[in-house]
């Protein structure tokens, strides 16, 4: 059910405790008008300009008042809020909720690439998740154990010692007592899940939009199939085409006539963009081996992942231009890896580029090197070279030592 409405007014015509979770992504005291414009050039936007901090508070505590009318008591709500306020409304929620509802404060966190005025980066905003009573519905969701995990943490059990400190649990004969199988480890509270990209398919141009992985895994935790779910400040409406996407029912609450519109059209015909970087993590995004890793850590510079042409750029500019670092692959001759290495060094400006040789089937004097490259030999070909070298006069000079005629 969408309801175009002041959320205040639409929350009173529901009856009380009949809503399973609520999330909210209330304006967040930016002091700004939120717009955005969608692929077609339509604008939409909303007003996040208050006369004060108390004039947002009281806006807001009212409807939470509501919020935690309308909730059943196993129900949760999930308050999407920024440093723009997220101190004031914790204590807000603490109030309506109660402070021993308090669950968690849910970090989201992702990339952001911007240069930084002084000071640190944004790269998080805050979900508070308080319940409406202790007998709350809740789903733990386990993730797998990070690579650096001691495996025999996952394998034995743990007991405490006489010190209270965690060792291995041993039997009577000393051996170790092997753990039962485990699930993994449970979801933390810092979430780590991208911000739609601007070509993202999930995208319709609305400001603020949420990208529905991060209200899928909400759903995930606090309901299940068939629950009732509320977005009593639904934008473009990601919260609802989450819980279409699972089955659940719901209730998107907007003042804005545009929003309502966009998640009409959404919820017809409900489209989630794949993150590949969520699906196989960041690992195969990591394609240099060991020996070229241990190769450009000689440098002080910035590693690219997935590019033929530069595997690296120094962190220095000299002539006010970026410089690429290439190693060459044992699959590319000198000249392919030549080539390479010039073609992408001419699209990203280069000023300089450095190639690292790692086979002689080919003479450098035979190359054809342009200007601003340099052409370093690895470590480990300039060894190999010197020690064939060596053997060579060695071998020879054996040779004539043994052809000298024996003389006392
Ligand atoms: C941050 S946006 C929500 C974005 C949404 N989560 C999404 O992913 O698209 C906040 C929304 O609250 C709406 N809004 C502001 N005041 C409201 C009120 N009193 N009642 C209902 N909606 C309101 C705005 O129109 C805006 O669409």
């Amino acid at each position: 059910m969408l309801i175009h409405d002041d959320c205040l007014r639409g929350m009173r015509a529901l009856e009380k405790e009949t809503v399973d979770m609520i999330y909210l992504d209330p304006p967040f005291f930016t002091q700004r008008q939120q717009a955005a414009r969608d692929s077609k050039g339509n604008i939409y936007s909303f007003s996040d300009v208050w006369d004060s901090r108390q004039a947002y508070l009281s806006f807001l505590k009212e409807r939470l008042l509501e919020m935690h009318r309308v909730l059943k008591s196993t129900g949760s709500v999930f308050l999407h809020c920024d440093t723009s306020s997220s101190h004031y409304i914790r204590m807000l929620l603490d109030e309506v909720f109660g402070e021993d509802h308090f669950r968690s404060e849910i970090i989201w966190t992702y990339k952001r690439w911007s240069n930084s005025k002084k000071g640190l980066l944004a790269a998080h905003q805050t979900i508070f998740f308080y319940s409406k009573s202790k007998d709350l519905k809740f789903h733990t969701i386990y993730g797998a154990y990070s690579p650096t995990t001691n495996l025999d943490q996952i394998l034995q059990e743990r007991a405490r010692n006489e010190m209270g400190k965690a060792s291995y649990k041993r039997d009577e004969s000393g051996a170790v007592v092997m753990a039962k199988e485990k699930r993994g480890v449970p979801l933390t509270d810092v979430w780590d899940i991208p911000f739609l990209n601007p070509k993202a398919k999930e995208r319709v141009g609305y400001p603020t939009q949420k990208p529905i992985e991060l209200l899928q895994r909400i759903l995930r935790i606090s309901t299940d199939e068939g629950d009732l779910v509320l977005d009593p400040f639904c934008g473009s409406g990601t919260a609802l085409v989450a819980a279409k996407l699972m089955k659940r029912d719901f209730i998107g609450i907007d003042t804005s006539a545009d929003a309502i519109k966009l998640c009409q059209e959404r919820l017809s015909d409900p489209i989630k963009t794949e993150s590949t970087l969520l699906r196989v993590g960041t690992a195969p995004y990591q394609t240099k081996t060991p020996a070229e890793l241990a190769i450009l850590n000689q440098f002080e510079c910035d590693i690219v992942q997935r590019n033929r042409g530069i595997d690296a750029f120094l962190k220095k500019y000299y002539l006010g231009a970026p410089v690429a670092i290439k190693i060459q692959k044992e699959t590319e001759t000198l000249q392919e890896a030549i080539s390479l290495l010039y073609m992408a060094g001419m699209k990203k400006r280069c000023s300089f580029t450095v190639l690292i040789r790692q086979n002689a089937e080919m003479s450098l004097a035979d190359a054809a090197v342009p200007a601003n490259m340099i052409v370093i030999d690895s470590n480990r070909l300039e060894v190999e070279e010197n020690l064939e070298s060596r053997s060579l006069v060695s071998h020879k000079s054996r040779t004539l030592e043994a052809q000298r005629p024996f003389t006392r």
